[in-house]
């Protein structure tokens, strides 16, 4: 048969390649530009080289940007209150063209490397299930002939050697990353206790801290959805400046107590996304909802950037519902101060009547 697979260049997607093929597949490799710092003509050569049959190498990166980066900034999409979901949104991006792939080259077989552990293969399998019911997938980790043959990165490496896969060079980072235009993230290898810090490590000046100010940089721990917490460092930074621009505008211009419901929304977006739902009904019909309460959340946020911080220093928007005059504390407006002894006594009536019961009242 015939598998797509979803190659990064990398080691681990090589040796998986060669495998495949040893196996007995025809193999498809595709590879997604999704602003990955990555030599793509030179991925492709490899590829090649390693006996696949067909190499696509798909630039995704507008579509990542409008179909998934965007609404998960609209949904302001944070999981767990620090995670901006950089990795969540690039599987279904990826996986949608990997399918579109799959089904054109009517290949019956898709495979990727993610481990059986993680997140990212339950992301990568739901959307392909999800778009190509009768696909099969191949994850070579899950499989005992595979990942007993491959116990670590020595009989990777031994694998390469024998077989001609060109072997990194480069001293490996004691981590692994995954990076794309919206952010970098390192987990595993030496990072995997918790308490180890990331920012004493000499190799990681070379290879993290992209952005200069630092903005959007969390060092956390997470919960999967496999059911195991996970300690992993992240770096988002024009994610993070959106996410705080967005916000500003947002309650600039949105009404109240539709804001109050979208942020429900949000958090159930940001859960589902991240548990690898992107293509469900339930998050399709939330994605709606959001794209919904942004009609008017429009304008121009002035802010800047210093020391790991974002700093919002004003607004502007066609669309707002600020009215200065009806805020002022110089002027009127059409506001009757009168009328909030009233409502201020209204709402004090629950209140009471809760005091009264606890027998904290007083004496009337
Ligand atoms: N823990 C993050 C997530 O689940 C990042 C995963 C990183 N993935 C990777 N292949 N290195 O979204
Ligand atoms: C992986 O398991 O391949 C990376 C981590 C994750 O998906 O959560």
């Amino acid at each position: 048969g015939t598998v797509v697979l979803a190659y990064s260049g990398g080691l681990d997607t090589s040796c998986i390649l060669v495998w495949l093929k040893e196996q007995g597949y025809n193999v498809i490799a595709y590879l997604a530009n999704i602003g990955q710092d990555e030599d793509f003509e030179a991925a492709r050569k490899k590829a090649e080289s390693l006996g696949a049959k067909k190499v696509f190498i798909e630039d995704l990166r507008s579509q990542f940007v409008e179909d998934f980066i965007w609404p998960a900034v609209q949904a302001n999409a944070v999981y767990e209150d620090r995670y901006p979901l950089g990795t969540a949104v690039a599987r279904p991006c990826i996986a949608h063209r990997q399918v579109e792939i799959a089904r054109r080259e009517g290949a019956q077989f898709v495979s990727h490397g993610a481990t059986g552990k993680g997140n990212d293969q339950i992301r990568f399998e739901l959307t392909c299930y999800a778009l190509y019911p009768e696909v099969k997938i191949i994850a070579p980790w899950r499989i005992p002939e595979f990942y007993n043959r491959f116990r670590g990165r020595t009989d990777l490496m031994e694998y390469a050697q024998k077989h001609g896969i060109p072997v990194p060079v480069t001293p490996r980072a004691p981590w692994s990353m995954d990076a794309n235009l919206m952010h970098i993230s390192y987990e595993s290898g030496i990072l995997e206790n918790p308490k180890v810090s990331f920012q004493l490590h000499p190799v990681n000046l070379s290879l993290s801290l992209r952005g200069k100010h630092g903005v959007g940089r969390i060092d956390i721990v997470e919960n999967r959805f496999i059911g195991m917490k996970s300690r992993g460092i992240y770096e988002t930074p024009g994610g993070t400046v959106l996410l705080k621009a967005h916000l500003d505008i947002e309650t600039f211009t949105m009404d109240k107590e539709v804001r109050r419901i979208k942020q429900g929304l949000g958090i159930r977006f940001s859960e589902l996304v991240y548990n690898g739902f992107w293509d469900s009904p339930e998050c399709d019909f939330v994605r709606h909802c959001i794209a919904k309460s942004q009609e008017n959340v429009e304008g121009k946020v002035q802010l800047s950037v210093f020391k790991g911080q974002v700093y919002i220093l004003g607004r502007e928007s066609s669309k707002s519902l600020y009215n200065e005059e009806l805020v002022s504390m110089d002027v009127q407006g059409d506001y009757d101060p009168c009328d909030a002894s009233g409502f201020i006594r209204i709402n004090a009536v629950r209140l009471r009547e809760h005091h009264r019961l606890q027998g904290f009242s007083g004496t009337k």
